[in-house]
């Protein structure tokens, strides 16, 4: 079963001159997948995750994910669809500096409001011990390297058991070991939890990692490989 259809995605950037940055990207994601998408710098990732997230409506094609057809939507609704099903955990983390960590991680779901607040304490502190850094629960982010608040960055965006994570780089500022802990996160919720993986990287032991590599090239999908 398809999670994510993308169909015919074209994009152009106007600035300073026209030109088009996606030429036409259709893919599917299968719900439990596990994909990776490599390729040149500037062949066109980031604003391929930024339309797949619904970041960005600017673009031609459609989209769907989770049955429900997000192209043409407004911000309203697409907000409301993001705090739901989409994690999203961006090439610069973006925590509230003066904020704890644990209260960065929880503000997702309280915002959505669905469940008690002792339910999500609890999730958000199960997500930190399992990115190792429950002990700094309490610091504000400021206090935290760079690494340990990608780490938070990363239970952030899987506060609300999203159905679909979508990164960019996600462990881009990590060592291997935090690395391998952030993949074997990634690779449990796909494979036991039944939710949805897509990440933008350039490092080929992660891209190994994941069930499906896709490689862009100049706007467009060039390539696919299965691991398994
Ligand atoms: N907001 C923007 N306005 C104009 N051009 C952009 C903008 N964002 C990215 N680009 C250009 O679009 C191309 C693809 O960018 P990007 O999606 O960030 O590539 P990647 O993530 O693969 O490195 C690059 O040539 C980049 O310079
Ligand atoms: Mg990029």
């Amino acid at each position: 079963m398809a999670i994510l259809s993308a169909t015919d995605i074209v994009k152009y950037f106007t600035e300073p001159v026209r030109f088009q940055v996606l030429r036409g990207i259709s893919l599917s994601v299968e719900k439990g997948e596990f994909v990776s998408i490599v390729g040149k710098s500037g062949c066109g990732k980031s604003t391929l995750l930024y339309v797949l997230s619904t970041l960005d409506t600017d673009y031609e094609g459609t989209l769907v994910i989770a049955d429900t057809l997000l192209t043409g939507r407004d911000q309203e609704f697409l907000a409301r669809f993001r705090g739901e099903h989409i994690g999203f955990i961006f090439q610069f983390h973006f925590l509230l500096q003066e904020f704890t960590i644990l209260d960065n991680v929880m503000l997702p779901a309280l915002k959505l409001g669905k469940e008690p607040q002792a339910t999500i304490h609890t999730r958000a502190m199960d997500l930190l011990h399992r990115m190792g850094i429950a002990e700094y629960a309490h610091r504000p982010a400021k206090q935290l390297s760079g690494g340990q608040q990608q780490r938070a960055a990363i239970a952030r965006a899987l506060i609300n058991q999203p159905t679909m994570v979508i990164g960019d780089e996600p462990t881009g500022n990590l060592d291997s070991e935090n690395t391998a802990i952030v993949l074997d996160l990634l690779e449990a919720i796909c494979h036991e939890m039944g939710q949805t993986v897509v990440i933008v990287t350039h490092d080929t032991e992660v891209a190994a990692r994941s069930d499906r590599i896709l490689t862009m090239a100049d706007g467009k999908i060039v390539g696919e490989h299965r691991t398994r």
